[in-house]
């Protein structure tokens, strides 16, 4: 139980922390009680990790001040942090991929480097206590989201952390590790560990929050308990106005026309992911593809765009406009009008230190390759600015770099460069992933805009309503393969949800 009267494990006053003149998060009071879990919410660039960096020590305060159990502090860097009990876990993961999990969990400790071999049973026998199923040799690069996520909760543990941040942990979960990652979050709360928890998951702040703070245009706007809040009240806080028209979650009531037929996929194979998947994809649609994780939907779109680096595809057929074609790499699939809109963003979605405008126009220049090799960097402004106006990215120009820029406008930079591109056939794989409630509602606006103007769109999703608001046709996969369809008005969650698992 949380104690009201208790002091704060953790507390800012009046923080403020200024990038270029701009401040991310302005005079705000936070403070944390022994023993909760905290949800902060807020749309994007609201100024959530920037907040939860100051605690964690990556970022340091522009004014204002910091205490841990009552007394000043000013962590000046991640490890700073941890030696006075607080980790955190972040959007992008902080561990080193080249080094396996237990050289992670025992990374900067001086027994690591005595007893090589040693590191591997501890780290197993501790593993095991917190029952996680990660095998301590493996490599990271190679683990799951989920179990690299376990690996930054075993170190966080491991440091004897009184708190841990959590910025956006389920965003990239299936719903079975969902469930786990709150048993966890649960269990640590029991074991004392106070828990920030940053989501733009309302639900899942209302379900497992003690307390919800509500961050607007870097200000907190207020903290409140969980019970207090409903969803319609956290949205309005949130964005300040009555969203309720705008959120998902509605039932599609017209189908658009078929259009012509622009891809057929015919009994695709490839490795243990894929097998015998059969599909078309028509203009003037938008074809929702659902399935859990594992069915092979990611893996099928993005051999048809030429983005899987190994040559995987052990046989079957994909025919653009009727035409066999085997990419092999992005670059062909793109001059022919075909644009995948990345769920990794970090991996393959944009270059950090390059500006919006930079990144936006690397997706024309992709396009235009071998026809035209002038780069105009007045091209370059003008299409950045245009960009940044249709999608409503939220920066203070088009020259800022990607990486200064919040998640969710990130990913608006992702999309924005495949646009630009033009491209007949556009798969979105989980567009809105880290997307705030507004950006959410305006990137599927846009989507169906592309539809109406004659595009052949995919949306890969694992959030039904999202599927269902956006498509005309509705395809299952299951185990490597599409194994219903659906027209939109027949489509019920029961139904999509039964084919995916049956
Ligand atoms: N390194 C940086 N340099 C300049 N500006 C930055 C930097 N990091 C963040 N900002 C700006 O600070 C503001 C708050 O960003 P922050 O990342 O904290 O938002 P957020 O609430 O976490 O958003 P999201 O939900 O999209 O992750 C944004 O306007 C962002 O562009
Ligand atoms: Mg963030």
């Amino acid at each position: 139980m949380t104690t009201e009267f208790a002091p704060p494990v953790l507390e800012l006053r009046k923080a403020t922390k200024v990038y270029a003149g701009v401040p991310a998060i302005e005079e705000v009071d936070f403070s944390l009680r022994s023993g909760e879990i905290h949800a902060i919410v807020g749309e994007n660039g609201a100024g959530k990790s920037t907040m939860t960096k100051v605690m964690a020590g990556v970022v340091n305060l522009s004014s204002g001040e910091m205490l841990v159990d009552g007394h000043n502090v000013s962590p000046k860097t991640p490890n700073d942090a941890l030696r006075i009990g607080i980790a955190m876990v972040f959007q992008e993961t902080s561990l080193v991929p080249t080094m396996t999990v237990a050289q992670n969990l025992f990374l900067g400790q001086e027994r690591y480097f005595n007893r090589l071999r040693g590191i591997y049973i501890e780290a197993q026998q501790f593993m095991q206590s917190l029952q996680f199923d990660v095998d301590p040799t493996a490599v990271v690069s190679l683990l799951g989201a989920a179990k690299k996520q376990m690996v930054e909760i075993a170190r966080a543990v491991l440091h004897n952390a009184k708190v841990i941040i959590f910025d956006e942990p389920t965003a990239s979960l299936t719903p079975e590790e969902k469930k786990y990652f709150f048993d966890l979050v649960l269990d640590l709360k029991k074991r004392g560990v106070s828990i920030i928890f940053i989501s733009h998951a309302l639900e899942e702040a209302l379900l497992v929050s003690d307390r919800i703070t509500i961050l607007r245009d870097g200000k907190r706007v207020v903290t409140d308990d969980k019970d207090t809040f409903d969803r319609a009240r956290i949205v309005k806080e949130m964005v300040g106005r009555d969203l309720s028209q705008t959120h998902y979650g509605q039932r599609k009531t017209t189908v658009r026309q078929q259009g012509k037929r622009v891809l057929s996929v015919q009994n695709l194979r490839m490795a243990a992911m894929v097998k015998n998947n059969s599909l078309s994809v028509f203009a003037g649609q938008v074809t929702g593809v659902f399935g859990l994780v594992g069915s092979g939907r990611t893996e099928t779109f993005k051999v048809v765009a030429g983005i899987i680096k190994r040559d995987f595809m052990h046989g079957g057929e994909i025919l653009l406009n009727d035409r066999p074609v085997r990419y092999l790499v992005p670059a062909p699939a793109v001059r022919d009008g075909v644009a995948y809109v990345t769920e990794d963003r970090k991996l393959e979605g944009f270059f950090e230190t390059k500006s919006i405008a930079g990144n936006i126009y690397l997706g024309l220049l992709a396009k235009l390759r071998g026809k035209r090799d002038l780069v105009s960097r007045r091209e370059e402004g003008e299409s950045g600015e245009h960009w940044i106006k249709r999608l409503n990215i939220r920066a203070i120009s088009k020259d800022v770099k990607a990486i200064e820029l919040s998640g969710g406008n990130q990913q608006k930079v992702v999309i924005s460069k495949s646009l630009i591109q033009d491209p007949e056939l556009i798969i979105f794989d989980e567009p809105t992933r880290g997307v705030d409630v507004g950006a959410i509602a305006e990137i599927h606006q846009l989507i169906n805009q592309l539809a109406d103007e004659g595009k052949a769109v995919v949306v890969i999703s694992s959030y039904l309503p999202e599927i269902m608001s956006l498509s005309d046709r509705i395809l299952v996969q299951r185990m490597g393969k599409v194994v219903e369809e659906f027209s939109s008005p027949e489509a019920t969650e029961e139904k999509i949800m039964y084919a995916a698992i049956h």
